[in-house]
């Protein structure tokens, strides 16, 4: 049989990546992609098996790209780059677990509920201000979730807008692909200066009046582990960029999805269990996640194929999400799907850490939102505008009519 087209990037792809890994699986569940020179795998089963496999590194994966930008560019990118330092993410064992322990018990479930009463003061003031016909991107989902994310920090408000900015400049220079334009790196390079600058600061003030926040706490966490000062900031970081976009792509995902399956009113008056199930199943049916990478640091079998040392893989966590082996009729929308094993956090040691956070922001908001217009209804419902990534899945705008 033909191979199918295996162009994450086409616009097809963007518009609709569910059908385009289930042609993929269909084929070959462990395909590899001459176009992206990558191991592209969609099934449930290996996508999970994978996370969990120690073989695999998450630090190589962009280690190549960060070193040839540190070459070429020098010490423009020198605060920028740096940040990557903190980034558990983009690290293997042992300094995966140096970097992510600390971190963890800020973000039990027991420690996150205490936000909840904040999160919806901050959602009903965002409802209060929006106009009849809005972006809910803009004006609601990235504010909030900038708001809560400033908050848990301890950093002023008022720099919603500056870290927004950032994420989005440092999300083109990592993970950017076609979504990269004009002089990137430069704008990169400007924002992770302030970032730097910005963040020095906020973590000199905590050393000398130490707060109930979160960067108090990492200062201290810090100092116990001996993290450097660019893995303490590089750190913020990561959290801050974990944190805000992910989260503000599944409310507005949600948001479309429900609208366009007319279950608007579903969720609006459903309990907080049931709303707890429907939050699960958004994060499966159009998630934020699309792929992780990882890269084989030795020989491995898969499916039939040999995998090489060295080789990069895409875990296809949406397409894990939409195996019909593991979800029956998974195109569908089912808000009462249980039990519901998808892979939107991940799994293994890299397995998210705001899990708790972004089930709590999206539980909260999106009743609220739905209660209070329900006759909301989508402006260009045939031509959703999804970024344009091989990592993310996101609404970049989502025009609505209110009433
Ligand atoms: C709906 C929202 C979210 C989704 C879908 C999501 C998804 C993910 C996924 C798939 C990973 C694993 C990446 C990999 O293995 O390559 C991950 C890791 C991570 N996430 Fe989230 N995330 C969300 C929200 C958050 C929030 C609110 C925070 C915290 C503020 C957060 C912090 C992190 C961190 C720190 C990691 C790295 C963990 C590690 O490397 O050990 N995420 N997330």
């Amino acid at each position: 049989m033909h191979p199918p087209d295996d162009n994450l990037l086409s616009p097809a792809a963007i518009a609709d990546p569910q059908s385009f890994f289930r042609r993929l699986r269909e084929h070959d569940p462990v395909l590899w992609s001459e176009r992206h020179k990558v191991w592209m795998v969609t099934a449930h089963a290996d996508v999970q098996r994978l996370f969990q496999d120690q073989n695999m590194s998450s630090g190589r994966m962009i280690s190549g790209f960060r070193k040839r930008i540190q070459a070429q560019h020098g010490p423009l990118v020198q605060h920028a780059m740096g940040l990557l330092d903190g980034w558990m993410l983009l690290n293997d064992p042992p300094a995966h677990g140096r970097l992510r322990d600390p971190v963890r018990k800020a973000f039990a479930p027991s420690v996150v509920a205490q936000l909840a009463p904040r999160i919806s003061q901050h959602c009903q003031a965002l409802l209060d201000q929006l106009d009849p016909s809005c972006d809910l991107v803009a004006d609601f989902c990235r504010p909030l979730t900038s708001l809560v994310i400033c908050e848990l920090l301890g950093v002023d408000p008022a720099e919603k807008d500056f870290l927004s900015d950032w994420a989005r400049a440092f999300g083109r220079l990592i993970y950017g692909t076609s979504s990269r334009d004009g002089d990137y790196i430069k704008a990169a390079a400007v924002m992770g200066d302030q970032f730097y600058e910005r963040f020095s600061r906020h973590l000199e003030q905590r050393s000398s009046e130490p707060r109930a926040d979160l960067l108090s706490h990492l200062l201290k966490a810090g100092n116990d582990e001996s993290w450097t000062h660019n893995e303490l900031i590089g750190t913020c970081s990561m959290l801050l960029f974990a944190g805000h976009d992910t989260t503000s792509a599944l409310i507005a995902s949600s948001v479309h999805a429900l609208l366009q399956a007319g279950e608007q009113a579903t969720l609006a008056h459903a309990d907080s269990a049931s709303v707890g199930i429907a939050v699960e199943e958004l994060l499966r049916f159009d998630g934020p996640s699309k792929t992780n990478i990882r890269v084989a640091q030795g020989a491995l079998e898969l499916g039939g194929h040999d995998i090489l040392p060295g080789q990069h893989l895409w875990l296809g966590v949406m397409a894990a999400n939409h195996d019909p082996s593991v979800f029956a009729a998974p195109q569908s929308l089912d808000l009462n799907r249980r039990p519901n094993p998808h892979l939107a956090f991940g799994a293994g040691i890299h397995f998210c850490l705001g899990p708790s956070l972004a089930r709590l922001e999206a539980a909260l908001a999106l009743p609220a939102l739905l209660q209070r217009f329900p006759r909301m209804r989508l402006a260009n419902p045939t031509a959703p505008d999804y970024s344009p990534t091989i990592v993310d899945r996101s609404l970049r705008t989502l025009p609505v009519h209110l009433f």
